[in-house]
């Protein structure tokens, strides 16, 4: 596809519809390659990715599911959002290392990782496969830390699901151009 067309079109299917195939190892390294590159103030490559594979999907899904509250009014849906976990053939985690530095804020080094997120969804599409960025409950919960084994200070960006599927894509509403644009003239 033409990438103009490609970029008036993009957009994400749902996790849930996501199955086989997935990406070859070959085909996920040339997209991580190319999500890594992306503007990065100061050069810091202030994010890394984990790939999760089914067997630790499972594992992590365990634990997690052990921490929720079965009586808490949201626990079907912190459920649902835990189970998602286990559906893609592929599910990467980007992960931000922004952190304190004396030149570029931290605030920077953050935006970079949503670009790292955004540019694998491209990527992802460019190889023909279909991609959603999910985050989940657990990932601002304190008690899942240890689940995540994160080092001091990282923070998932993003979980990015990726695989194929048969549903098709439909529109979703977009903001006109003139809400969101103006022009400052003097
Ligand atoms: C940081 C971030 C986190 C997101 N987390 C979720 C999520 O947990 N659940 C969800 O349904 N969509 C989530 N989304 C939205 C989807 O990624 C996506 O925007 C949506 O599925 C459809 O939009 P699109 O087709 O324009 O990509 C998130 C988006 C961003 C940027």
């Amino acid at each position: 596809m033409d990438l103009l067309d490609h970029l008036r079109a993009r957009r994400s299917s749902l996790s849930l519809t996501l199955e086989e195939p997935g990406p070859s190892a070959p085909q996920l390294a040339d997209m991580l390659t190319i999500a890594a590159r992306v503007p990065d103030h100061g050069k810091l490559e202030p994010w890394r990715f984990e790939l999760w594979e089914p067997e630790a999907r499972k594992r992590m899904h365990g634990e997690l599911v052990a921490l929720i509250d079965s009586k808490a009014e949201d626990a079907a849906k912190l459920r649902g959002g835990t189970d998602k976990l286990l559906h893609a053939p592929s599910l990467v985690a980007v992960i931000s290392q922004a952190r304190a530095h004396e030149k570029i804020p931290e605030w920077e080094q953050t935006l970079s990782a949503g670009a790292v997120c955004l540019n694998l969804l491209h990527a992802a599409n460019a190889q023909g496969f279909e991609a959603q960025w999910l985050t989940a409950w657990y990932i601002y919960d304190e008690r899942a830390a240890s689940v995540l084994s994160l080092e001091d200070g990282e923070r998932i960006a993003g979980l990015i699901h990726i695989g194929s599927t048969s549903v098709a894509k439909t529109e979703r509403p977009r903001p006109a151009l003139d809400t969101i644009f103006s022009i400052r003239e003097a």
